[in-house]
């Protein structure tokens, strides 16, 4: 695999061609990914919930996301590397510069955060400082207490219009990419129409440029509740490996995911 920059990503856009990503939390999946051919991998701050068993994301702390980080970033050393920005260390953005600036020397090559318009500021002050950002709209886990619970957001025309709106001015802003979780078919499919950079859905369809999944959810490792959108690659193979390259493959030839995954 070649090193994948977002230029790799921005060509993949243009060129209509769909790439995998998936969460990873230490070197030695970190590496087996990469090997498979997946291209960009994610520290998310679901690890709180995959890791350490909590029900959320909000114990998470930039030191735990940076940790891992480390690991993940030495295991794949040329795939791309997000990593998470935890709940509140961006509350403003003075801490987004600290919390980002940890999470790079820990050898992240973007950042990720969850919100729309209160953040404008943030990305476009973390760009600027050469922190390249990956803006994340839809059922944000952070606010799983303001929702009520992990609910599928965007649904109805004012607030697929909202989410329309605040991607594009989050990319006005600076973002260089955009996850797109748990909304519905069209509105992610109208979302990355609408947007240069590119788009990764979870739960958002198949026409975004990219499919993320939580590393457990591919494997089947989950304790209770399956999410909608997961696939358990598993179970249709005989190793990780083999995994891991059926959903490769299946997001690059746009049959994953299918409509059972899908919201309307
Ligand atoms: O924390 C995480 O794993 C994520 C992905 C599900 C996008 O944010
Ligand atoms: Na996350």
């Amino acid at each position: 695999m070649d090193r994948i920059t977002t230029s790799t990503l921005n060509r993949y856009k243009r060129e209509g061609r769909k790439f995998a990503a998936l969460t990873a939390y230490d070197a030695s999946f970190a590496a087996a990914f990469a090997e498979q051919g997946v291209p960009v991998l994610l520290i998310g701050d679901s690890l709180g919930m995959v890791l350490n068993g909590d029900e959320d994301t909000l114990k998470v702390t930039v030191e735990d996301v940076a940790y891992h980080t480390r690991a993940v970033s030495k295991g794949a050393p040329k795939a791309l590397v997000i990593a998470d920005m935890p709940f509140m260390s961006y509350a403003t953005p003075e801490q987004a510069f600290d919390s980002a600036a940890t999470l790079m020397r820990a050898g992240a090559q973007m950042v990720k955060l969850e919100g729309g318009d209160w953040l404008l500021d943030t990305v476009r002050g973390l760009t600027q400082r050469s922190v390249p950002v990956c803006a994340h709209l839809g059922l944000t886990p952070q606010s799983v207490h303001v929702f009520g619970g992990f609910k599928v957001q965007g649904r109805g025309d004012d607030a697929g219009k909202a989410i329309l709106d605040q991607a594009l001015r989050l990319q006005d802003a600076g973002a260089a990419m955009l996850v797109l979780e748990c909304v519905p078919t069209e509105l992610a499919r109208t979302v990355t129409e609408a947007l240069s950079i590119p788009v990764i859905g979870i739960g958002a369809g198949p026409h975004t440029d990219g499919q993320i999944l939580v590393m457990h959810d591919l494997f089947g490792i989950t304790s209770g509740y399956i999410p909608k959108f997961a696939k358990n690659y598993l179970a249709q193979t005989n190793s990780l490996q083999a995994a891991v390259a059926a959903f490769v493959e299946e997001v690059e030839h746009g049959r994953f995911p299918g409509p059972e995954h899908c919201f309307n």
